[in-house]
């Protein structure tokens, strides 16, 4: 199927690693133009430079701290500069916090807060303008199924989930009438960066990597017996951000390999 994404101009937010790099991919695959960030620029490099080898100047990336609104106002006028405008922003920057009720203090209630909702806002108030003047404009956050499912070793990271969640919604009807869909996607459990980190800091001595995912995949009842890969949710991002999506706005797509126990 053609997504209809040959020569639009994308915007990823933490691009650097995981499934923001796997969303890079595709987009850049099926022949889009990409721009992304992240804050490390030594990580923003390695994942440029092969990127660069096959896709020439249909790449970009910058430095940039999605909680920094100048930082994201320069970016974003990097992007415009080299691509002339943008049809696509993903806003998938960020990252959990493991913590229960006790274990949140005021301050990481803040922080949590700062991250979940400014590196939504900041990103789409800084590209809206470019994004009205595309007659093919779209945003997809991407989000997790905490929104709907909180788990109690992430308290504080779940109930800001289901305020991005709400305001997604918010979004998708007031940007509606400027021509910008506003979808999400719900993750379940992906292996990236940030759970490469937890396998380090959890795993027991010798455990192998592939044995500390099938154990955690069994013990979260995920119904396709594994965790997912970035470019499952990369794929789903991909198709909602696309023209073929263009009836849909104010979705969320659970891309979760089944963990959920809703209907
Ligand atoms: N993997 C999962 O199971 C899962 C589940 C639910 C939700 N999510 C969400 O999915 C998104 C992608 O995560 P991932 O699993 O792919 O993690 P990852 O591999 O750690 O990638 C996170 C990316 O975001 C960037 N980033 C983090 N904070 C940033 C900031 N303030 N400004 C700019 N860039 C920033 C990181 O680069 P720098 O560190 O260099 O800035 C990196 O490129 C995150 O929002 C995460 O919370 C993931």
């Amino acid at each position: 199927m053609d997504l209809g994404l040959n020569g639009l101009r994308a915007v990823v937010t933490g691009g650097s690693s995981g499934i923001g790099l796997a969303t890079v991919r595709v987009l850049l695959a099926d022949g889009a133009k990409v721009a992304f960030c992240g804050r490390d620029e030594g990580r923003l490099a390695a994942a440029l430079e092969p990127l660069r080898a096959d896709y020439g100047d249909a790449v970009f990336a910058a430095p940039c701290d999605v909680l920094d609104a100048a930082a994201v106002e320069g970016f974003r006028d990097a992007v415009i500069e080299r691509f002339g405008g943008v049809d696509i922003l993903i806003n998938n920057a960020g990252q959990g916090r493991l913590s229960t009720f006790e274990t949140t203090d005021d301050a990481a209630w803040r922080d949590e807060f700062e991250l979940k909702f400014f590196s939504v806002i900041r990103p789409t108030r800084a590209f809206q303008a470019a994004l009205e003047a595309s007659d093919k404009a779209s945003i997809v956050i991407v989000n997790s199924l905490l929104a709907r499912q909180p788990e109690p070793h992430m308290v504080c990271t779940s109930a800001l989930r289901a305020g991005i969640q709400n305001l997604q919604k918010s979004l998708s009807v007031e940007l509606a009438p400027k021509g910008i869909r506003v979808n999400g996607i719900l993750l379940g459990i992906v292996d990236s960066g940030q759970w490469q980190r937890r396998y380090e800091a959890q795993a027991k001595p010798g455990e192998t990597k592939d044995a500390w995912m099938a154990d955690l995949a069994a013990q979260k009842h995920i119904l396709t017996g594994r965790l997912g890969r970035p470019e499952e949710p990369a794929a789903a991002i991909a198709f909602l951000a696309a023209p073929v999506a263009s009836f849909i706005t104010g979705a969320s797509l659970e891309v979760a390999g089944g963990v959920s126990r809703f209907a």
